[in-house]
């Protein structure tokens, strides 16, 4: 089984700005920003009566273009609803060959996405699109949906990302809290969200996709986010939503490993490569410095340098074999 951070097709996801369909201003303005991934949005950030709209609207950013180098999702509304097949329809078939992801919220299980899969591979098929090449991001926002989350993971190839939804979360599950992100006040013996974040992250990792933190409502406190945002990368999590621009920075840099830890995870991939080969005298378990290094050293210094590689970042220190001085 792969790592996500090393998978080929794995694409850079630190900040995912969320914009809403409604307004063509903020479709348009999201094209300037440095998210690595938009999801224009039809879901809950679009009124009932503005979703028809919406469509129109994403349908013709979408074809318009623009957002190079970025991830181009649209999230539809959940299967729950009257919307979904319309929201999937109009817009695949208006703009499917300028669209890389589905994303579908509210998801609980794994019919669900079954269902969208076969939705797209038909529009595909119609529209003479490459089948499959349209991804899934599946939102985990209810105690049905994490229940079931490894079925919801595996369910399909299309799905990229696991992504946890806190604020319908919270209301799925009775959290005595309206704050998004903050721990529940009354719970002081540790962080609220622990078992929800890792057991969306054991899902990913097992089937090799992406895990993806939710969103931070207090917009204004970009401390508050970086604070939350750090929790999430700790564990191992690729990205977070980001509501504001404002927020882009510190998810870029949080998901990013530092520039020392990076240097550092180059160097040991150099230094054990180096050691294991015949020239450097086919050692397996070698001493990096004052630090012992070994082949799950090498693993975990893969996660770090794939990470870096692909937010471009570069090394600033170069190793030197030990003989050549
Ligand atoms: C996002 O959709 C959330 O519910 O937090
Ligand atoms: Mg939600």
């Amino acid at each position: 089984m792969t790592n996500a951070a090393n998978s080929t097709h794995a694409r850079i996801r630190r900040s995912n700005l969320a914009v809403p369909g409604s307004s063509p201003k903020m479709l348009d303005k999201a094209k300037g920003l440095a998210a690595d991934q938009v999801f224009m949005d039809l879901e809950d950030s679009v009124a009932p009566l503005a979703k028809a709209e919406a469509r129109k609207n994403i349908v013709a950013a979408l074809n318009e273009g623009g957002y190079d180098g970025k991830v181009r999702a649209v999230r539809v509304n959940d299967w729950t609803t009257q919307w979904t097949y319309a929201d999937v329809i109009e817009v695949v078939s208006g703009a499917g060959a300028n669209l890389d992801c589905i994303m579908l919220p509210k998801v609980q299980n794994a019919d669900q996405i079954h269902a969208l899969d076969m939705l797209l591979t038909q529009i595909e098929k119609t529209e003479g699109l490459d089948v499959g090449r349209i991804g899934i991001e599946a939102q985990i926002e209810n105690a049905m949906g994490l229940t079931n989350v490894d079925q919801i993971a595996a369910a399909s190839p299309r799905v990229e990302t696991i992504i946890f939804g806190p604020a319908d979360f919270m209301a799925s599950i009775n959290m005595k809290s309206l704050v998004v992100g903050e721990q529940p006040p009354g719970y002081d013996v540790g962080d609220a969200y622990h078992y929800i974040l890792m057991r969306i992250l054991m899902a990913a990792r097992a089937y090799d996709k992406q895990a993806i933190d939710g969103p931070y409502l207090q917009i204004k406190d970009v401390d508050g986010y970086r604070r939350v945002a750090d929790r999430s990368a700790a564990l191992g999590f690729d990205g977070k939503w980001v509501l504001h621009p404002d927020q882009i920075a510190a998810a870029n840099e949080v998901f990013s490993p530092r520039q020392e830890d990076y240097d550092h995870a180059e160097l040991i991939l150099d230094a054990y490569d180096w050691h294991t080969s015949a020239a450097g005298g086919a050692r397996g378990a070698v001493m990096l410095g004052d630090e012992m290094i070994d082949e799950a050293s090498r693993k975990m210094a893969l996660v770090i340098a794939g990470k870096g590689r692909a937010a471009g970042m570069q090394r600033t220190q170069a190793f030197t074999p030990p003989d050549a001085g």
